[in-house]
């Protein structure tokens, strides 16, 4: 559905408007487009000349002809930055923090509109000494604050990478640093070594279409951001398979033919579910994401057993009992990646939705429990947790809590289908494999819960 306010705060007469009287101007989004460059403007490095992830980084965004500008050969970009990274590994104490202003301070004012903020570290609890925790920890306070200083659609983020993980960035730096992150922001990621070493960071022959070759089922694909992460994972060059009630039949099918993918009418809490779509998949499932979600909104005073039942049972027992059968039947193959939705409501609460909140939390559990099961078989499992996002499901919700939901974050702003649809991309991209057991929020640094 249209959003109003952002279309005025972006025309001549509110721009002066809302600077007058001091209200948020949301900026439009930059998202990715065919044709358009995914690196708009000049890349600039910086962190010092041995850092251990400033040389893989910098190799990386070359490889793609980023225009790069290394802060270490002293090289600075005439015009406004499109992205400042940081290679902030090396800190090992409370006086290195420093470098964050020595580098930020004087090059935020000319970030980008739609610009990026990307620093990357070690996992704090992989420090050996105290100090080094405690400086690598500090990096996330100064990552999400910049995140809300930040203007024009900029978003600042922080991975952490593990000793050893370093040549495995390529996806996430393509996920980042690019228009596919758009309303990603204020988020801390930690991409790891794969448990079992298989070769799943290789980076595909064919960058366009890194999923060519793969099969993936997406359930409740039939609307909303399931069909958007059809739509996304059939552009990666995978086959997909949609998954949706009979009752949706219709609109599922003309998912499915536009992309040449396959529809699979199914309530994903049939006791043989799991079957159903292995089967369809002809035995090998590369990629599936439990996307299906339902809400039966009511306090829990109010709330009927049925309404309690029916979320518990669609938005997470289903997820787990299909994921298990799955695995079990040998249908995810090593390589394979699993996705689940979560929400920001299962990580911040929200009064009205005990049973969808204990569900998208209970995803969470999941997740995390199952991404050393998956792990050491080389399939990776993450959940993504959304915020505001315009769907039917928002549409439905009553107007004044509908707009506190979409401005309630940095970016000013709800979400669109297609910015879920593009972290569902990196995460199951074949250089994602270590990207296990990972919550990322896609929620514009939502004010709730985090
Ligand atoms: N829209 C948001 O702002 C938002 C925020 C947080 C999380 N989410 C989650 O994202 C996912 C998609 O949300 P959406 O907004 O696109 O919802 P939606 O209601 O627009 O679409 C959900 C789809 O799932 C299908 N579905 C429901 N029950 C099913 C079942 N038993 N078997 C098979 N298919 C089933 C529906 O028919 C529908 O096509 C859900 O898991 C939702 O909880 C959405």
């Amino acid at each position: 559905m249209t959003d109003r306010y952002l279309d005025f705060a972006n025309s001549p007469l509110g721009q002066r408007l809302l600077a007058a009287l001091g209200l948020p101007q949301p900026a439009p989004l930059r998202r990715w487009q065919p044709k358009s460059s995914e690196f708009p403007g000049p890349v600039v490095v910086g962190g010092p000349p041995d850092g251990a992830l400033g040389e893989p980084i910098r190799r990386t965004l070359a490889a793609w002809g980023a225009p790069l500008f290394s802060e270490a050969q002293g090289a600075a970009p005439s015009g406004s930055a499109h992205a400042l990274v940081l290679d902030a590994s090396g800190i090992v104490a409370a006086e290195g923090l420093r470098l964050l202003f020595d580098f930020f301070q004087p090059r935020l004012r000319s970030l980008a509109a739609c610009g990026r903020v990307l620093v990357l570290g070690r996992p704090p609890e992989t420090a050996v000494a105290p100090s080094a925790a405690l400086a690598q920890r500090a990096l996330e306070g100064a990552v999400r604050s910049m995140g809300k200083e930040l203007r024009r659609g900029a978003t600042a983020n922080l991975v952490y990478v593990a000793p050893g993980a370093e040549e495995a960035l390529g996806s996430t730096l393509r996920f980042f640093l690019t228009p596919r992150s758009a309303y990603v922001a204020g988020q801390v990621v930690r991409v790891g070594v794969p448990s079992n070493g298989l070769p799943g960071a290789a980076w595909p022959a064919d960058a366009a279409r890194p999923l060519a070759g793969r099969t993936a089922v997406v359930t409740g694909a039939a609307r909303g951001i399931g069909a958007a992460i059809a739509r996304v994972l059939h552009r990666e060059g995978a086959l997909v398979i949609g998954v949706d009630v009979q009752a949706a039949e219709v609109d599922l099918q003309r998912v499915c033919n536009d992309l040449d993918g396959r529809a699979l009418p199914l309530d994903i809490t049939a006791p043989d579910a799991a079957q159903r779509i292995a089967e369809r998949a002809g035995g090998r499932v590369d990629v599936m994401v439990h996307n299906a979600g339902i809400t039966r909104d009511k306090r829990l005073v109010n709330m009927r057993e049925d309404q309690w039942q029916s979320v518990i049972e669609v938005n997470l027992a289903a997820q787990e009992r299909i994921t298990e059968r799955l695995l079990a039947a040998g249908a995810l193959p090593p390589g394979g990646r699993v996705v689940c939705l979560s929400s920001i409501a299962g990580i911040a609460g929200n009064g009205g939705q005990v049973n969808y909140a204990a569900a998208k939390a209970g995803v969470i559990g999941l997740v995390q429990a199952y991404a050393p099961i998956l792990g050491s078989r080389g399939v990776t499992i993450n959940a993504v947790a959304p915020g505001f996002i315009e769907t039917q499901m928002t549409a439905a919700i009553p107007f004044a809590i509908r707009e506190a939901g979409r401005r309630m974050n940095a970016l000013g702003q709800g979400g669109l289908p297609v910015d879920v649809a593009e972290a569902v991309a990196w995460l199951v991209h074949p250089g994602s494999a270590g990207v296990n057991g990972q919550v990322l929020r896609v929620c514009g640094q939502s004010w709730l819960g985090a």
